[in-house]
């Protein structure tokens, strides 16, 4: 082939090439071992020797030419390369960021670390139990033994062999009587089960504050400043609180707590009133929202403590209850459901 005709072949390729490889295709096509200009080269010997000398230079200045259009062109596809992929990797770094989302707390976690930190400024040791318990410590332990009618009291969902979840948080007490020596105070936080049916006032698992404070002098005078104290902190306003005799078969005597907030929040509590009965102005505006008295003897005795050295008073109060009232929340199913309509606004 003419030299002439295989560099005009050669530049109007070398003009379609796009990319690196094809550039290198174009590379072997023309100056590899096979190529159309190595041939020419390669042939030179046969032929005269002027010619040889002629059609030599000729063909080296060729393929100087070549090679230079080929280093030419690789670097232009490599800036190319290069300006693409900084077009792919290209930063606004005048972009707004992107908002990371941060959760927050529940309104039970809310209120429960309220109370918490209430109690503890009280002297009081936060202490916890299992939610899974025995028959035990749910039960036999706090004075209701299996033939009791009592046990009715609490709805219970039962789960294999002797195990249950527990229906109150009063088990801690037992728990921690059994390994402490009075005096001391503690309340034990936690979660319950009841087998109930559910309605707004009503949810199979809910939220305990137990307290129990224990010395030789401990009396139901003791437990009415507490609590006194405790509603006032945890509501902000003065509270007047009310005692029922009542009955649990791990206190004695028993008493139900009912508290009644200021007139302006009446008008709500009474909707929050469990009972929903049509109540009279006298009663107006009491809730009742805890389960009180002075430990019984046989609770000292199952944890091997003399009730003859030791008295004290334990408690029960309900978290959500207190959470209703608290932030005027309608129905107890809520805290629940997991809405974030309804989380989001606490
Ligand atoms: N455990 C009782 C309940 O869940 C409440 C309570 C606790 C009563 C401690 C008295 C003393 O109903």
């Amino acid at each position: 082939m003419e030299l002439s005709q295989i560099e005009k072949d050669f530049l109007k390729e070398i003009e379609k090439v796009e990319s690196l490889e094809e550039l290198q295709n174009l590379k072997v096509k023309y100056l590899g071992r096979k190529g159309a200009l190595t041939q020419i080269l390669r042939s030179l010997k046969e032929l005269p020797l002027e010619e040889r000398k002629k059609i030599g230079k000729e063909a080296n200045v060729l393929k100087e030419k070549m090679e230079k259009l080929i280093l030419e062109k690789e670097k232009t596809l490599k800036e190319i390369e290069e300006r693409k992929k900084l077009e792919r990797e290209k930063v606004d770094l005048t972009c707004p960021g992107k908002k990371i989302s941060l959760g927050h707390l529940h309104p039970l976690s809310l209120v429960l670390r309220e109370i918490k930190e209430i109690f503890q400024k009280m002297g009081f040791e936060v202490v916890e139990g299992p939610e899974i318990e025995t028959c035990f410590y749910n039960f036999d332990a706090l004075n209701v033994p299996e033939d009791h009618p009592a046990r009715d009291l609490w709805s219970t969902l039962w789960l294999e062999k002797n195990y249950l979840l527990r229906t109150h948080t009063s088990p801690v007490q037992v728990r921690y009587l059994e390994k402490h020596q009075p005096p001391f105070r503690i309340i034990a936080p936690g979660r319950v089960f009841r087998h109930e049916r559910t309605d707004a006032h009503h949810e199979i698992q809910f939220y305990q504050v137990e307290g129990l404070m224990v010395g030789k002098d401990v009396s139901l005078a003791n437990f009415k400043a507490v609590i006194l104290h405790f509603f006032k902190e945890f509501f902000k306003e003065k509270v007047e609180i009310r005692l029922r005799p009542s009955y649990f078969p791990f206190t004695e005597p028993s008493v139900e707590v009912d508290i009644r907030l200021s007139a302006k929040r009446k008008a709500q509590s009474a909707k929050v009133n469990t009972k929903g009965k049509a109540q009279s102005a006298k009663e107006e505006g009491w809730l009742e929202v805890m389960g009180a008295g002075m430990v019984h003897p046989k609770v000292f005795e199952a944890a091997r403590l003399n009730p003859l050295r030791w008295q004290g008073f334990a408690f029960g109060v309900g978290v959500d209850r207190l959470a209703m009232i608290k932030y005027k929340i309608p129905d107890i199913r809520l805290f629940y459901q997991g809405d974030l309509r309804f989380i989001r606004q606490f």
